[in-house]
C-alpha cells in the first residue's frame, strides 16, 4: 500500500511497488486524462507533475512518488479556465488531440518557473513531446497566448 497526495486529495494505492504510476492514475484511480503513448520515455503523452515538475508517469514507478504531490491534467481547472487552457482553445491546438494533455502539462511547468518565456525557451521546453498529427506551431502560439495573459 503506497499512500500520496493525487490531485490535492490523499490516496492509498495497493498495487506492486513498481508498477508505473501511468496505470496507478489511469486503472486505479480512473484518471483516463492522461496518456498512454509509447510506454518508454519518449513521448510526452503521459507526463504529470510529481511536486511540481513534469514527469513522464510510464516511467515513474509507485513507490517513487510515496507522500509526495501528484498532479494530473484534471487538477488544472475542472472548468477550462486555466489560461493554457483557454489557449490551448484560443488558438485551436488540438487535431487528434491524444497527445495534448501531456502536452499542457509539459508547459504548465513552464510558465510556472518562467511566466514570459521567449520562443526558444518555449521550443527547447516542449521539445521531447511528440505530437502526430504535428500541432506544433500552434501549440508555442498557445504558450506564447498563456504568458500573455495573467
Ligand atoms: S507514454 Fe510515457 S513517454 Fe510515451
Ligand atoms: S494532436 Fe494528435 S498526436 Fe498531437
Amino acid at each position: 500500500m503506497v499512500a500520496f497526495m493525487v490531485n490535492g486529495k490523499s490516496t492509498n494505492v495497493d498495487a506492486p511497488n513498481d508498477t508505473p504510476l501511468l496505470w496507478v492514475i489511469r486503472e486505479h484511480l480512473k484518471l483516463t486524462g492522461t496518456k498512454f503513448g509509447c510506454g518508454a520515455g519518449l513521448c510526452g503523452a503521459c507526463t504529470v507533475h510529481v511536486e511540481g515538475v513534469a514527469v513522464r508517469s510510464c516511467q515513474t514507478e509507485l513507490s517513487q512518488v510515496a507522500g509526495k504531490a501528484v498532479n494530473t491534467i484534471e487538477s488544472l481547472s475542472a472548468n477550462g479556465e486555466h489560461k493554457l487552457q483557454k489557449a490551448w482553445v484560443a488558438e485551436q491546438v488540438p487535431q487528434c488531440g491524444y497527445c495534448q494533455s501531456g502536452q499542457i502539462m509539459q508547459a504548465a511547468t513552464l510558465l510556472a518557473s518562467n511566466p514570459k518565456p521567449s520562443r526558444a525557451q518555449i521550443v527547447e521546453h516542449m521539445n521531447g513531446n511528440i505530437c502526430r498529427c504535428g500541432t506544433y506551431g500552434r501549440i508555442v502560439k498557445a504558450i506564447q497566448r498563456a504568458s500573455k495573459e495573467a
